[in-house]
């Protein structure tokens, strides 16, 4: 049976956990997404590339009904976000979570705090419950020794390691990760990418990496999304991208390893 909230296209579109169709996206003047399309399988991780400003990060916001299409459809499971109850959108947001740039914890809450934070919202949990719940979630991202410590103690790879695992606390369905190596530095980005790759190896968590750190990318992704100037410039396997002779991606790649080098000279 289908309802009129699902979509009924041949070639079994259910199969993809989130099907972006058409979507446009203007805000006053600016236009922003322009005939947006791509999927995302359940258990793959999709990385979204761009410039600064091109749309990355409204692209996750319509994922979880924060932002609507002028036109255009964004279906998560077969179900078409637009036609969401605020019951049903508040349910997308715990199936979905997203973990922000900042990656942003209180720094008066232990980790332990930090990561059970939604949760003893919902049940109160005792100290020693929400200490062994966190430590359920670190051992996932394998950071189970921070348990004790607070924010500042802690590295800004660390912090981003606590935010997962706060995400994931959540018992989320899939993962929407927005610059998670921005502002960390080399060594400390190739420990969110292993606690990533960790993620979808282990796990089979289905996620977004919206990016502009083509290591990660590279390290983490099965398929890539790039957007330039608000379309679709490519979309495809991470090996065809970095194999395509495409100017474009090919200025965008050398711009990222001249970028690598700067701040490996610094
Ligand atoms: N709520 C909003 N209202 C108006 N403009 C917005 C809003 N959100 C994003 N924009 C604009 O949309 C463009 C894309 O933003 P964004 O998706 O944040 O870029 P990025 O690819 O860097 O994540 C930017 O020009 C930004 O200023
Ligand atoms: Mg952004």
């Amino acid at each position: 049976m289908q309802t009129s909230d699902s979509r009924t296209l041949p070639g079994d579109p259910r199969a993809a956990f989130v099907q972006f169709e058409h979507v446009y996206k203007s805000f006053g003047e600016k236009k922003v997404l322009f005939d947006v399309s791509f999927d995302l399988r359940p258990g793959e991780t999709l990385a979204i590339l761009g410039r600064s400003g091109v749309g990355k990060s409204v692209t996750l916001m319509h994922l979880v009904g924060f932002l609507r299409p002028d036109k255009g459809r964004i279906f998560v499971k077969g179900q078409d976000v637009a036609t969401m109850s605020e019951e049903q959108l508040t349910h997308l947001r715990q199936r979905i979570s997203l973990v922000f740039q900042s990656g942003a914890l209180f720094d008066s809450l232990s980790v332990a705090e930090n990561v059970t934070y939604a949760i003893s919202e919902k049940h109160s949990l005792g100290d020693e419950e929400a200490r062994e719940e966190a430590i359920k979630y670190l051992q996932m991202v394998d950071l189970e020794e921070l348990v004790d410590l607070y924010p500042q103690d802690l590295s800004t790879g660390h912090k981003r390691g606590v935010a997962i695992a706060r995400a994931l606390a959540a018992q989320p369905e899939a993962i929407l990760y927005d610059e998670p190596t921005t502002m960390v530095d080399p060594i400390q980005s190739q420990l969110v990418a292993k606690l990533i790759r960790r993620l979808h190896d282990q796990y089979q968590l289905t996620s977004v990496v919206v990016t502009h750190d083509l290591k990660l990318t590279q390290r983490v992704a099965e398929r890539v999304v790039l957007l330039e100037e608000g379309r679709v410039h490519f979309f495809g396997t991470r090996d065809d991208f970095f194999n395509s002779s495409d100017t474009l991606i090919r200025e965008f790649v050398k711009s990222d390893q001249v970028r690598a080098l700067q701040q490996a000279a610094h």
